[in-house]
Order: C-alpha cells, then structure tokens, then sequence
C-alpha cells in the first residue's frame, strides 16, 4: 500500500545519499598504484631539484645546508638557539655536557607571534624577535653574556655557508615584507644593532627538519632522516656530495633540505588533487605554492575537512542541509580537533560533543559518523601521501650505496603511523626506524652550533 511505498521511496533517498556520500569520499582515497605513482614523481623531482641543469625548474629545491658532520658526543658548552617558522618563537638556553653520557639540558621560553607582526614588514618582524631574546637573557639573567647561536628557521633558503642563509620565500602563515631575497641572519643582525641592548654570536643556521635530524643523530647514529609533520612538512637527508651539483666536490656526505611542501607546484599532483584542494589552495596565503603541503600538513588539513563538510551540507547530505555561519568560517577545523574526532576508540558522543564546542550545533548522531569519516579519510591520504614522499627518500638513499637492503632512522616531529605503514608497503627493502624528537629542532639547532664551535679548534 501506500505506507510500503513511502518506506522504499525513504530506503531510495537514503541509499542514494549513501552512494553520493562515498562518490565523494572516494575521491580522498588513493590506490596503492597512485601512491606509487606519487613515490616515483617525487623520485624524479629530487633528481631534478639536485641537477644544476633543472634545477632552477624543479619544483623541490632540494637546499644544500652545509651541514656535513653530526654530533659525535665530544662538543660541550652553552649555546642559545632561536625557533622561528610555526606559531610562535622559542627562544632556548641549550648545555650541552660531554662525555659517555652526554646530556642535553634546556630552559625555553615560547613567544607568541602576532598575525599582523607575521603578516606586516621585515622589520617589525625581527624587531620583535629581538625584543623576544632580549626579554629571555633578561629572564635568565644573561644579558652581556654573548652564547655561540644557532637560529632555526623554518622556511626554504638559499645557502652558501652555514651562517647565512637568503630566504627564498615565506611559506605557511608568514608574509612580512621586504625578507624575500635577502640574508635572514643580516635582517636579524641590523635588528640587533638597532636594538643596542646586547650581542649575538651567530654560527648556524639551519632549518627545522635538519635540527630534528641532528638531534635524534645525538642519539641515534643511523639517523640519516628529518621529518616534520606540523604546520608545516617537509624532509631533509644525508645526500651524496657527488650528486649535489649545487655545492663543489664530491667526497662525503651533506644534508639537503628538500623543501618537499613545494612538490606539485609543477602539476605533479594534478592527478591526485580534489576539487577541495583546488578551493584550500585558491583561498590561502599563495595560491598555486605548496601543493603537496597543503594536501598534507596541520595548517590546511583543517581547511580541507570543512570544505567537504560545505559541499556535503550543499548538497543536501549533512546538517540537514543547512549551512551555518560557523562552518562558512575559515580556519574552525583546528587540527587538533581533527586528530580528536579521526581517533579510532572516540565514541559518537564525543564527536558530537566536539562538533558543538565548534559551532556545529544542529548535528545528529548520522552527521557525526560523516564528519569522523570525512576526518579520517583526510588524515589518511595525507600520511599516505607523506608515506609515498619518504619511500621516494630512503629508496635514494639506499641506491646511492647500492644496497640491496637498508636499514635507516627519520628522526620525526609529529604524528606518523600511517606514515610508518605506507612507508615500509612502498619501500619493503629499507628497514625504516622512526625516532620521535622531542624538542628537535632547537636543540639541534645548537648541536649544530657546538659541532662547528668545537671543529674550529683541532681536537686534541
Ligand atoms: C614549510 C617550510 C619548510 C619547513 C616546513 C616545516 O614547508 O617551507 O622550510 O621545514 O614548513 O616547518
């Protein structure tokens, strides 16, 4: 009767909905093939990035950071280190302790960094940096005492020593004007002397991934791998000098910096790229850079769910429908509450009640299994994709010594396991051990500054 035919017109809808849902859905999942895929272009770009014929066209730069050697344990002393390229600015007091158990004491302080500071000039910018370090020696109480420095900064640079390092471009939330093309440490050098309050002693300069790299090296010598997986991500490794035409000779080891974020900014992702993606990248700081990390970091993973979400509401298949204020807003999608909803064990309550701290009132017990679907679809391409990137790296690194089996450590700052299982299903021949570091990238930030204050003077 009639009420038998209203029941299969609802199962209709219903199943048709469904099928729209993973229609969409089905364009964040990739296929092993296409990870492949992935691996074997990003493979090809790094060979192009270290080529001095392409490498003005590729896409990943593959930075030369004239780091050659890691801690060996002997280097001791007091050092300061600068974190610059996140959130916010750390400012570090780093002992380093020789000996057989060597030991690396730290005190931080961690400065917020205002939007309009990140986004005004140059010069507000490391005026503020400087005001930072000069609050913490007061804080300390070490003004006058001029430490060897290391400065980590995030961003890709072009470099011909250790202590210098011309910015390339901003990446992620910075854009402060008049920085692009010049010497990173100069800027912060005439900050300084404009400050007239006290002296620094720069030796390093380096970016975040290699001072994760060399951290977890102080403890792990096979670690030959930075990762970072943040704000931002990106990888830096142990390279040939002899592949390295950028830099003259080609004995030993260096590490580059590949700026990887940037793969795909020659259309090498085109393929793989969701209409979702086309709308992150279009409404973001630079549009047309950072493709591969604007599929894959903590900034714009966020940006990625909240869109499927509008398009889902749009078309009639969540919240009703009805497209809220809150979720036309950018930026709602924190990653941490990403992470919280794609957790596994998180009960539909709790989604739910994520979902209301949001805004996202009107949600019914359906629309949170969507919404942690739509999270964890997100979340697994993007450490798919990051898994494909570091198969591409350790499969190098295993070639350039013509191994048939290699065994490696990346050292890591963030969240990796689906990482971790791609990377060894890409890559069965390496033997790949993921070292988490905590704090890396300024501790290794003045590793670096002791290796090269302690090689300046010949062991004994
Ligand atoms: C961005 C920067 C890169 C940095 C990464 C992680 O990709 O360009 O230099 O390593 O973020 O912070």
């Amino acid at each position: 009767g009639k009420g038998a035919a209203m029941v299969t017109a609802v199962a209709y809808r219903l199943a048709t909905q469904h099928a729209e849902r993973q229609r969409i859905l089905n364009t964040l999942r990739l296929s092993r093939a296409q990870l492949l895929d992935v691996k074997e272009r990003v493979r090809k770009e790094m060979v192009r990035g270290l080529s001095k014929q392409t490498h003005e066209q590729a896409s990943v730069k593959m930075l030369p950071t004239y780091v050659r050697s890691t801690p060996d344990g002997t280097e001791h002393g007091d050092f300061l280190a600068l974190d610059l390229g996140g959130s916010s600015f750390r400012v570090l007091l780093v002992q380093v302790r020789s000996g057989k158990r060597h030991k690396v004491d730290m005190h931080q302080k961690i400065y917020s960094i205002p939007q309009e500071i990140m986004q005004g000039t140059g010069e507000e910018l490391f005026n503020h940096i400087v005001h930072c370090i000069s609050d913490f020696l007061e804080y300390m109480g070490m003004k006058g005492a001029s430490l060897p420095l290391g400065f980590t900064f995030s961003f890709p640079c072009h470099q011909n020593r250790l202590d210098q390092g011309i910015l390339l471009k901003w990446t992620k939330g910075f854009k402060a004007t008049g920085c692009e093309g010049e010497d990173v440490v100069m800027l912060l050098k005439d900050a300084v002397r404009r400050k007239q309050d006290f002296d620094l002693n720069f030796v390093a300069m380096v970016n975040d991934t290699v001072g994760t790299m060399i951290s977890c090296g102080y403890e792990d010598p096979k670690c030959e791998v930075g990762l970072i997986v943040g704000t931002g991500t990106n990888v830096c490794y142990m390279e040939d000098m002899k592949n390295i035409e950028l830099v003259e000779g080609d004995d030993g080891h260096m590490c580059v910096n590949m700026e990887w974020g940037a793969f795909g900014d020659s259309g090498e992702l085109d393929d793989f790229c969701t209409q979702f993606d086309h709308m992150v990248d279009a409404s973001s700081n630079y549009p047309g850079k950072q493709r591969y990390e604007k599929m894959i970091s903590g900034m714009y993973l966020g940006e990625i769910v909240r869109n499927v979400l509008i398009d889902f509401t749009a078309k009639g298949l969540l919240f009703r429908g009805k497209l809220s204020e809150r979720l036309k807003t950018r930026g709602i999608f924190e990653t941490k509450f990403l992470s919280q909803i794609e957790r596994d064990h998180l009960a539909m309550r709790q989604v739910r009640s994520i979902l209301q701290h949001l805004g996202l009132t009107s949600s019914t017990c359906d629309d949170s299994v969507l919404v942690k679907e739509v999270c964890t679809v997100v979340a697994r391409r993007a450490a798919q994709l990051c898994g494909a990137g570091l198969a591409a790296v350790v499969e190098k690194i295993r070639e350039n010594r013509n191994l048939n089996h290699l065994s490696v450590t990346v050292g890591v700052d963030g969240a990796v396991i689906v990482v971790q299982e791609t990377l060894q299903d890409l890559a069965p021949q390496c033997q790949v051990t993921f070292h988490k570091s905590e704090d890396g990238s300024g501790k290794g930030a003045a590793l670096i500054t002791a290796v090269t204050e302690s090689s300046r003077w010949p062991k004994k």
